[in-house]
């Protein structure tokens, strides 16, 4: 949750990490140092993204950058897309990203400002079938990302919004991909998708807000079918 700015690639700091034996060594919240550690949050728990927030200001003395990733797919025939399946999906894909947006505002506005990237989907733009449920979360992610955008820019707050097409992760395994409708010819790799989220997380993209960045090879600029052009 911590915003690189400056250099471009962004600058690694020093590390630190935990002892074996007792607590871990924390770095004061004005020391230079960076770390990442392991913490299991649910994203539909508004008091464990509390928790979190005051536990990332306690370590590194401010929050800078939210990357809302978490999401689930869970794929279903239109009539089956109800009850727990239905509120399961909205509750992790739409209140997770608004859980996650409401938690970090205060602490960005003491900060100064900050950047929060959403994980929408290809399918925030399109239908999709058998994915009905999840599709609607990821259109209704775009409409939030922009209605905070312009609730939050008066705090230099930037929220955008990256959207992948066919990525290659666990939520994709077993996935048979098509690809030609991807004018580049591929899968997506998470770094194709992490390299747009470390743009907009970053200062580089520090004029942006409001804004949907498509990850997807070039899959919904149009039909790449080129089988019926001259040689
Ligand atoms: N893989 C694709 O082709 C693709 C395409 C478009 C969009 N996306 C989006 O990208 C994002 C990342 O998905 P991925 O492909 O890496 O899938 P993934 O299944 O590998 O990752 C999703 C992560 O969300 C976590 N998660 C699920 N429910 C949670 C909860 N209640 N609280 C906290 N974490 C929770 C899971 O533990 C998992 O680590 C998702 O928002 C997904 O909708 C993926």
């Amino acid at each position: 949750m911590r915003r690189r700015s400056g250099s471009w690639p962004p600058k690694v700091r020093r590390s630190w990490r935990w002892t074996s034996t007792s607590t871990p060594r924390r770095p004061s919240p004005t020391s230079s140092a960076t770390a990442s550690w392991p913490v299991r949050v649910d994203v539909r728990s508004e008091d464990q993204w509390a928790d979190l927030v005051s536990e990332v200001e306690a370590r590194f003395g401010s929050v800078d950058v939210l990357v809302n990733n978490a999401g689930i797919a869970d794929p279903a025939l239109l009539e089956d897309w109800k009850g727990a399946r239905l509120q399961r999906t909205i509750d992790v894909n739409l209140v997770g990203v608004l859980n996650g947006i409401q938690a970090v505002t205060p602490a960005m506005r003491r900060a100064g400002g900050g950047s929060i990237v959403n994980i929408g989907s290809v399918g925030a733009f399109n239908g999709v079938p058998r994915m009905s449920g999840y599709v609607a979360t990821k259109w209704a992610v775009r409409g939030l990302t922009k209605s905070a955008a312009l609730e939050l820019g008066a705090h230099g707050i930037r929220v955008n919004a990256v959207h992948p097409g066919q990525t290659r992760t666990p939520m994709t395994e077993g996935v048979v991909f098509d690809t030609s409708a991807v004018a580049l010819g591929r899968v997506g790799e998470p770094e194709d998708i992490a390299h747009a989220v470390l743009f907009l997380a970053s200062d580089h993209s520090r004029f942006i807000t409001g804004s949907d960045l498509v990850v997807d090879g070039g899959q919904l600029a149009g039909q790449a079918d080129y089988s019926g052009l001259p040689q």
